[in-house]
């Protein structure tokens, strides 16, 4: 399949495209470079030895997007462009609506224009919001979240759901994450933020690079086993063989589906910080500080959807993740 993939430069999208060329799929990514770096694209076609076709582009603008449709021909859409700073969104509620509404829609406009029918999007286990029980299942209520930018993910999903109702013949899988992290087992792609990080494993390793001081641990008094919350971290290169599946599964289906990508096993801060130390042979200096507004205690996935629709499971371990992140973070700037 020829899949333009928005975002393609970006940590997830980046991967996605990897496992995209390296299953004989051609990709084309569309990225305004606002928070990756250009030489993403020298690192993919070293990795697969396939130079995708790019564009910096703003998702947003709908006449570079119909340049895109019409230089290229586009069967399917991976949706990554998006803002994605949490605690940024609160502060800045407009930017993020404003962004992230507009390049969904301008693309769902484009593709209707062009006739184009499958759609797989990037959206986010903040979905479930505050009010049900973990492990999340797709059949839960997933309709409200805890910042911008999690509504941006709610009302993308509503988007997606009204307009397969409209058109019956179109495809949209609302891809749920839950907490990605790890990166390229070549150590050229990984998460590396602009700024200070606000995810935990992109501090860790600037802690581990000695580029942070030490990593604060955001409460140790949430009624988890340790004390600390629990999430449900995976492999960014199993996540991005979801979506190589996802598309698999869209290219001979028609309607809304959502399906979360997780584990299913929660860990936590602290099993993770330890199973860093352990993975990397290194002491990683930290502190207990206090909560950080609107994290949740604990949660993780139900898996069991996305095995049975798409026969994919991760497979990477916690050890792989921690590995894999710190021989990137190494490296990451030089
Ligand atoms: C958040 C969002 C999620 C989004 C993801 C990636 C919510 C509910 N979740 O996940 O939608 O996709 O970011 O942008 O909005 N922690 C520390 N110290 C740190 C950083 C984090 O202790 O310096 C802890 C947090 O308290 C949390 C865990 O590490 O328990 C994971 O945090 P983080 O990586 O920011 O992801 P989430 O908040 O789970």
């Amino acid at each position: 399949m020829n899949v333009l993939v928005t975002g393609g430069a970006g940590y997830i999208g980046s991967h996605t495209v990897v496992e995209l060329l390296n299953a004989g799929h051609n990709a084309i990514i569309v990225d305004d470079l606002s928070n990756a770096k250009a030489d993403v694209i020298d690192r993919i076609e070293t990795i697969t030895g396939k130079r995708p076709v790019f564009y910096k582009l703003d998702c947003k603008d709908k006449d570079g997007l119909r340049k895109v449709f019409s230089e290229n021909q586009v069967d399917a859409i991976i949706h990554f462009a998006a803002f994605k700073a949490v605690g940024e969104s609160v502060k800045k509620p407009l930017q993020y609506y404003r962004n992230n509404l507009d390049s969904a829609m301008a693309m769902l406009e484009v593709m209707e224009e062009f006739g184009c029918k499958k759609f797989v999007f990037s959206s986010s286990a903040t979905v479930y919001g505050p009010n049900n029980p973990h492990p999340y299942k797709e059949e839960m209520k997933a309709i409200e979240s805890s910042s911008p930018y999690g509504w941006t993910k709610v009302m993308i999903e509503r988007i997606l759901t009204d307009y397969c109702t409209a058109h019956p013949d179109f495809c949209a899988i609302l891809l749920r994450y839950f907490n990605p992290i790890g990166a390229h087992e070549s150590g050229l792609l990984g998460d590396d933020p602009n700024g200070i990080p606000n995810n935990l494993m992109p501090y860790i390793g600037r802690v581990a690079a000695g580029q942070l001081e030490k990593l604060t641990i955001f409460g140790d008094d949430y009624p988890t086993p340790d004390g600390t919350c629990q999430r449900d971290y995976l492999h960014v290169v199993d996540l991005a063989v979801g979506h190589l599946k996802a598309l698999e599964y869209a290219e001979n289906h028609e309607g809304v589906e959502a399906i979360n990508l997780g584990t299913g096993n929660g860990i936590s801060v602290l099993e993770l910080v330890h199973a860093f130390e352990t993975a990397n042979d290194m002491k990683l200096p930290y502190v207990i500080g206090p909560r950080r507004d609107g994290d949740l205690p604990a949660f993780w996935a139900d898996a069991g959807k996305a095995k049975t629709l798409l026969g994919w499971e991760a497979t990477h371990t916690v050890e792989d993740m921690c590995r894999s992140s710190w021989n990137f973070a190494k490296n990451a700037g030089k």
